[in-house]
């Protein structure tokens, strides 16, 4: 089973991840983490070159979407396959959203590289945590070149539509709360939409 967690940068999925990675561990369960991009050796070079220097839109999906690519056929597929769980901070909703909704490049295209680099793997269960860009700004502290805010409402379009187009898929979360009330109700999603709990 594969979920995943998406959101502007300081929506808090990097701590709602890990927080259900610990939770699912704590019950026996077989499950892994990994964040995009990055995730293997390949990927986290990308990673490094990706995030660290400005380059065209098309050369950052085309990174993007290679780093994935790494990450799903050397571990992801593999675990997916021997019935593991695999949690992902961040996934192709991330790859439509920032470069698609947010670049401006034309989503089709991105919708087809992102089942090209995943073998159309598609999530069972994605988390997308939602929150105003402005408040978003003021948590992230170090600022990347992905964090403007006319860009970032963009995105945040983006996320809440792709959630439009498949509620079964995708669930949204308010995050104007503390860290564990947002995780109540990851729980409680969980308990509702999977067998795992
Ligand atoms: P990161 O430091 O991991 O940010 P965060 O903690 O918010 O996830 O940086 C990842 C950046 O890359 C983030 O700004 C979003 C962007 N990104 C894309 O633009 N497209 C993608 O497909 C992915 C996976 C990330």
């Amino acid at each position: 089973m594969l979920i995943t967690f998406e959101g502007i940068d300081g929506s808090g999925k990097t701590t709602q991840s890990r927080k259900l990675f610990h939770f699912l561990k704590e019950r026996g369960l077989p499950v892994h983490l990994f964040r995009e991009p990055g995730g293997t050796d390949l990927a986290e070079k990308l990673r490094e070159i990706i995030l660290g220097k400005e380059m065209s839109e098309r050369t950052e999906l085309l990174l993007f979407e290679a780093s994935r690519a790494d990450l799903c056929s050397e571990v992801i597929l593999p675990l997916i396959e021997s019935g593991e769980i695999v949690i992902l901070d961040r996934f192709t909703d991330s790859t439509l959203a920032y470069q698609g909704y947010g670049r401006g490049i034309e989503l089709e295209l991105v919708k087809r590289l992102n089942d090209f680099s995943t073998f159309g793997l598609r999530p069972h269960l994605t988390f997308l945590l939602d929150l105003d860009p402005r408040t978003a700004l003021d948590r992230v502290r170090e600022k990347t070149r992905f964090e403007s805010l006319e860009f970032l409402e963009k995105v945040r379009k983006g996320f809440l539509e792709i959630a439009r187009k498949e509620p079964d898929r995708v669930v949204v979360l308010r995050t104007d709360m503390p860290e564990d009330q947002v995780f109540d109700e990851v729980v409680k999603i969980l308990k509702e939409r999977t067998p795992l709990i």
